[in-house]
């Protein structure tokens, strides 16, 4: 009996020393936590809410930051990316934005003329004569200066983003010269600017939201549309449109955006770190848009039955001399500011 009660206090003091391990030593160090374990109350959550695909400059851009945020915060600032309009259309993210159900999006700079009309400069046929120049733009003091003025909407202006240069695509016949658009419809994106643009081709068009351009030119709706390699790549709009022409009439850029409420309300720290890994982003994608654009167009050559056109510089002459009343009416009704951009722009092409 004695050695029965000896043998079970033994047994009990291991048991309450192993105990008093579990909730002390081992606890306190390396042992896998969760999120909701490590008490990350004080975790800063940013869902990031994009419309474009995964694999696409854009969608690989918001996954990079993420990871970025992930790492310097040591998981402390999580980025969660919501892609392919899952959350919220295009038509609507501005507004979701506004009401903090989303914190951060990355909207197409065509998008924006409800924030302020300067923007629409930016759709403006043939703007940028190359890829450098209108990097040169968007990152440099033309992009930062236009991003502050959106703090009196306030809007925070993150950074310039870039996908590349948009490109004609029809089901109906090859897009050379200005007649070849007579009486097609095209979908577009909503800007005043690219509307006029295709009226003066002689062209029907109608914006509509993103995410509806694959569902809308299966029904027919529409016989063409203009966008990057990328977006009708990861979109397979290839399947649906028979001829595509390398036009590089316009540029898409995105413009990446906070509340500026959200954002006042962020820890000065946090602020920081959502900078330092917003500039190691942005040189990214400005890298990364071009050979995705690149390679992908490769891909749709190769895979694809999209017969491939390049405009000649003919051809490219004969849309400009369409263009140039779009150009007047644009520069006799924009602002000073507006005005000096373009003049820049003009400066930075003479310099060449
Ligand atoms: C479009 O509507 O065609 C683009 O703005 C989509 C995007 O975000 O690249």
């Amino acid at each position: 009996m004695k050695m029965f009660i000896g043998a079970s206090i033994i047994v009990s003091v291991f048991l309450m020393i192993y105990v008093f391990l579990q909730y002390t030593v081992i606890n306190q160090d390396n042992v896998y936590h969760d999120d909701e374990q490590k008490g990350l109350n004080k975790q800063i959550v940013i869902n990031f809410s994009h419309v474009v695909a995964e694999n696409t400059p854009k969608g690989l851009a918001a996954q990079k930051f993420a990871e970025i945020v992930n790492q310097k915060s040591d998981g402390k600032v999580k980025i969660e990316v919501y892609s392919n309009g899952v959350l919220y259309s295009d038509d609507e993210e501005l507004a979701a934005l506004r009401r903090n159900d989303v914190q951060m999006i990355a909207p197409s700079i065509s998008k924006l003329s409800d924030l302020s009309p300067t923007w629409q400069l930016f759709d403006l046929p043939f703007i940028f004569d190359d890829y450098s120049e209108a990097k040169q733009v968007f990152t440099g003091k033309i992009g930062q200066d236009l991003l502050s003025t959106l703090q009196e909407k306030n809007i925070k202006g993150l950074a310039l983003w870039s996908n590349g240069f948009k490109q004609m695509t029809s089901n109906t016949k090859p897009l050379l010269y200005p007649a070849d658009f007579q009486g097609q419809t095209f979908r577009i994106m909503p800007s005043e600017v690219i509307k006029k643009q295709f009226e003066l081709l002689g062209a029907k068009p109608q914006a509509v939201s993103f995410n509806k351009v694959y569902q809308s030119l299966e029904r027919q709706e529409f016989d063409g549309q203009e966008n990057t390699i990328s977006n009708i790549y990861s979109k397979r709009l290839y399947e649906l449109q028979k001829y595509m022409t390398i036009s590089n009439h316009g540029y898409l850029g995105y413009a990446v955006l906070m509340d500026e409420k959200y954002w006042d309300s962020l820890p000065e720290d946090v602020k920081q770190l959502l900078s330092d890994a917003m500039v190691e982003t942005t040189n990214w994608i400005w890298t990364q848009s071009k050979m995705m654009n690149d390679e992908q167009l490769q891909q749709i050559k190769n895979k694809s039955g999209m017969r491939v056109y390049y405009l000649n510089d003919l051809q490219k002459a004969e849309w400009k001399k369409q263009f140039n009343s779009l150009y007047q009416s644009f520069e006799n009704n924009a602002t000073k500011q507006t005005l000096d951009i373009i003049q820049q722009i003009k400066n930075i092409e003479s310099k060449k």
